[in-house]
């Protein structure tokens, strides 16, 4: 059975990575405005991945006994509109994400949960993953600039990602 506290700090995040996919949804449209195909593939892959990580952690909350208790969702606000900033944002936010990753790792260790900490172990490298991708793509817009020939050849690059579920825990 797991702890009361620990059960809501993993609904507080099941709630973060469902705002993740839905502040992904948002860029994705914001990117099928600018008609770029390939970073509207790229935030599909995104939202199907945090949504994946929120039912990861539904079904574990479920699997150890535990209460699931859902609650609103917030509206995402972009902070910009061209892809730098946009991207700007998404990294922003991993690591907004990755620190409360990190805070439900202290709340499994306080309450010496330990299988709790072991499955939360993926989460932790798959941050460090998101954070890779994102800084990635974020570096290279940088390079990129104002050439729009080399922001279509990243563009063509970004519609190879493909979806693969993840195999969580
Ligand atoms: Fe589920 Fe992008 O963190």
């Amino acid at each position: 059975m797991i702890n009361e506290k620990l059960e809501k700090a993993f609904n507080d995040q099941i709630n973060k990575e469902l705002y993740s996919a839905y502040l992904y949804l948002t860029m994705k449209a914001k990117f099928a405005e600018m008609n770029l195909n390939g970073f509207v593939n790229w935030f599909d892959v995104q939202v199907k991945e945090e949504q994946a990580h929120g039912m990861g952690m539904y079904d574990y909350v479920i699997e150890r006994g535990g209460k699931i208790e859902l609650s609103a969702i917030d509206k995402p606000e972009l902070k910009g509109s061209t892809p730098l900033e946009i991207f700007e944002q998404v990294l922003e936010h991993e690591e907004y994400v990755t620190s409360r990753i990190n805070a439900l790792m202290d709340v499994a260790e306080e309450t010496k949960d330990r299988a709790a900490l072991s499955f939360l172990d993926w989460y932790l490298k798959e941050q460090v993953e998101e954070e890779s991708n994102v800084g990635g793509v974020l570096a290279t817009l940088k390079l990129i600039g104002d050439d729009k020939k080399a922001l279509l050849i990243l563009d063509k690059d970004l519609a190879a990602r493909v979806f693969n579920p993840p195999v969580i825990g």
